[in-house]
């Protein structure tokens, strides 16, 4: 039987997964990442917490062996994220009002220096991650101390180290038409007016299994970035369960995985599908809101569940 990262090459999709080094030395975990997927996330350790967590020294240790695993293996890595107001290190919460500090030099400082370690290496960033607020900017560290264009200069310091790094800005509850993706909509098309260097919008697609989407909006919704030119990759989908597992559950849950992959299928410019974790043994899910049925496509013991099948019907 054909694998999942088969069928995305035949097809020409990034079938994708979010990860964390250690896991890699889990030998199952590792098999299923290389014969599966083509597309790996670091799932936290490109985040300043981990790779900038003192002010003039980076630690790319994690990162790295995320990365030199990915091209060894033939893998594309899309870089997460060079901006997120979350898992940030303290001595940089610190200079918050701090006047004599130019917070444009810091932020320019260390996407020179994270971009040009992975130039040539990261097929893709996340370059601004969850910026926005229901229908305006999230008043986020870098919003404060900057203003709104941090925005616009982050992507053009990533776009002067790597040219050639497609760029994204990812965000959350984005993925029907609503205020927010309307607001998005004006700030990319804007952007795009400047010729400031975007290529691509991420849509998270972290979902509850009661609370679903309205696919119509999503295709409506994403027809319209595509028509300014940009690419979509779906970055970061899972599809939680509350309470108890039932057969019944799962396939409600392998029925939406159906759904966004058909759509991914059906645009040439939605080019990836990658999902929060591989398996349920390591999601943030479980970590962070003790939910045991993160709801991912491959269990506990690395078995692929209903929805991985359905996926591959598409794919
Ligand atoms: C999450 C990780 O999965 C957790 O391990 C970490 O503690 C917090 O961040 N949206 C994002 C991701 O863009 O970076 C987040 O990842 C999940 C929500």
């Amino acid at each position: 039987d054909k694998s999942l990262r088969k069928y995305a090459k035949n097809s020409n999709i990034l079938i994708g997964t979010a990860i964390e080094s250690i896991q890699l030395e889990d030998i199952k975990f590792a098999e299923t990442l290389k014969r599966e997927f083509n597309y790996i996330t670091p799932e936290n350790s490109m985040k300043w917490g981990f790779i900038h967590s003192k002010r003039y020294e980076f630690d790319f240790d994690r990162a790295d062996k995320i990365v030199d695993f990915a091209l060894k293996n033939n893998m594309k890595v899309r870089g997460h994220t060079l901006i997120w107001h979350i898992e940030n290190p303290e001595w940089l919460l610190k200079l918050e009002n701090d006047t004599s500090v130019n917070f444009e030099n810091i932020l320019a400082y260390h996407i020179k220096t994270v971009v040009k370690h992975y130039k040539g290496k990261v097929y893709a960033w996340d370059v601004i991650n969850e910026a926005l607020e229901y229908n305006r900017y999230k008043e986020t560290f870098w919003y404060k101390n900057i203003g709104e264009d941090y925005i616009e200069k982050a992507l053009k310091w990533t776009h002067k180290e790597d040219p050639n790094a497609k760029l994204f800005i990812n965000d959350n509850m984005i993925e029907e038409i609503n205020p927010k993706s309307d607001f998005l909509y004006e700030l990319v098309n804007n952007l795009l007016s400047k010729n400031v260097p975007l290529d691509g919008i991420g849509f998270q697609f972290h979902l509850k299994l009661n609370n679903s989407l309205d696919m119509e909006s999503v295709e409506k919704n994403i027809k319209r970035f595509l028509e300014l030119g940009l690419e979509i990759n779906f970055t970061e989908v899972d599809i939680e369960t509350e309470g108890e597992l039932t057969e019944e559950k799962l396939e409600k849950q392998a029925t939406i995985y159906k759904k966004l992959m058909i759509l991914v299928k059906k645009y040439d410019k939605v080019t990836a599908f990658t999902t929060w974790g591989l398996s349920d043994k390591y999601s943030w899910i479980v970590r962070e809101y003790d939910n045991k049925n993160p709801g991912l496509i491959f269990d506990e013991e690395f078995n692929p569940k209903l929805a991985y099948y359905k996926i591959k019907e598409i794919l």
